[in-house]
């Protein structure tokens, strides 16, 4: 019998720090009216000083476990999405893992950027569709605000910090019908953030340590990827996109996502938008705004939902679930 991966919880979490356009109009040469008409973009959270990834991570995990009525010690399995963890090591996940006093279960980090929930997602679907986990917490927990130059316009209005959580359950009626998962590292100078461990004395890379970012070449080659992947979705599932209840999408830009729900002749109703409120937070992005949709009421159990996502690597990927 085939094992399906289930979401039976979702959960969420945003710093309390509000940073308006206004806000950065006083610090970088931008306006407001530029952030929301180029980026969809009104204000975003940003982490207090002493509040760091893994502090994001537990919030959100704790809410999806509520949500789904689990306690902490049964979940076998932990992946946490991020590109700003705390330490080089242990991961964010083992750290996780000790805050929630779980036990000996596998617990790791996956590292895709702005893709990096759709590929936490992807893995513990295989997990749990192989029989090696029943219950799974899949987490996106980013502090991007920490790799940001504040003084560099063109990615400095971009970003926030925030989590977002799902517990997967094995199910024998899906769930996540199917993940796509892509890469092509010869586009990593696109964007990037040079310096990191091995290179951190190099010249070419040293005191490199915000992101660096091609924004239109990002732009343009997002919107023709999400479009393409969202096809490969419906066609590997043989489903029509008139079958589709809701786009998730990351939240970089409100124009790429209106793209994409334009590919998908879906009208913007049917696409949680949280991009205004949050701005791009990366790998929490997707998890962020399935919360919010969830918990808003508008989606639904039973509601056939696409997820997908573009980032740093370059890296893509999306899942088809029947939630
Ligand atoms: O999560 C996945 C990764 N990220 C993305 O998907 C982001 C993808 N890229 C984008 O969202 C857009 O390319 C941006 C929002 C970053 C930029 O929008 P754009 O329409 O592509 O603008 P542009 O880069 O072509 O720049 C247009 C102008 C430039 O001025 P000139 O050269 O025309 O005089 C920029 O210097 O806008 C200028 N500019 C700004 N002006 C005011 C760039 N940033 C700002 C700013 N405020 N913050």
């Amino acid at each position: 019998m085939t094992v399906y991966s289930k979401i039976v919880g979702t959960g969420s979490y945003l710093p309390e720090r509000v940073v308006t356009n206004r806000e950065l109009e006083k610090s970088v040469d931008t306006t407001d009216a530029w952030i929301r008409e180029r980026t969809g973009i009104c204000e975003r959270r940003i982490a207090a000083e002493d509040e760091y990834t893994l502090d994001l991570a537990e919030k959100a995990s704790r809410r999806a476990l509520e949500a789904a009525n689990l306690d902490a010690d049964e979940i076998d399995l932990i992946v946490v999405a991020t590109t700003t963890a705390d330490q080089i090591f242990p991961s964010t996940a083992c750290l996780l893992q000790s805050r929630l006093r779980i036990k000996g279960c596998p617990a790791f980090d996956v590292q895709a950027v702005c893709t990096g929930f759709v590929y936490a997602l992807g893995v513990a679907d295989k997990f749990i569709a192989t029989g090696a986990a029943k219950k799974a917490l899949v987490v996106g927990a980013e502090t991007f605000s920490r790799i940001i130059d504040w003084t560099d316009r063109n990615t400095c209005v971009l970003f926030g910090d925030g989590s977002g959580a799902v517990i997967l359950e094995a199910s024998d009626t899906p769930g996540v019908m199917s993940t796509h998962l892509h890469a092509d590292g010869d586009y990593a100078d696109y964007l990037h953030v040079p310096q990191g461990v091995s290179n951190a004395h190099a010249e070419v890379a040293a005191g490199r340590a915000y992101v660096e970012m091609n924004g239109s070449g990002v732009f343009r080659m997002a919107v023709t990827t999400l479009c393409r992947i969202a096809d490969e979705t419906l066609r590997h599932n043989k489903i029509d996109k008139q079958e589709l209840d809701w786009l998730v999408p990351h939240q970089a830009n409100i124009r790429i996502i209106t793209a994409t729900a334009k590919k998908l002749d879906l009208p913007m109703d049917r696409v949680i938008v949280t991009v205004d409120k949050h701005g791009n937070t990366s790998a929490a992005s997707i998890p962020l705004a399935l919360d919010e949709g969830v918990r808003s009421g508008k989606i639904r159990r039973g509601d056939l939902l696409m997820i997908e996502g573009f980032g740093g690597g370059f890296t893509w990927g999306s899942a088809l679930i029947r939630y």
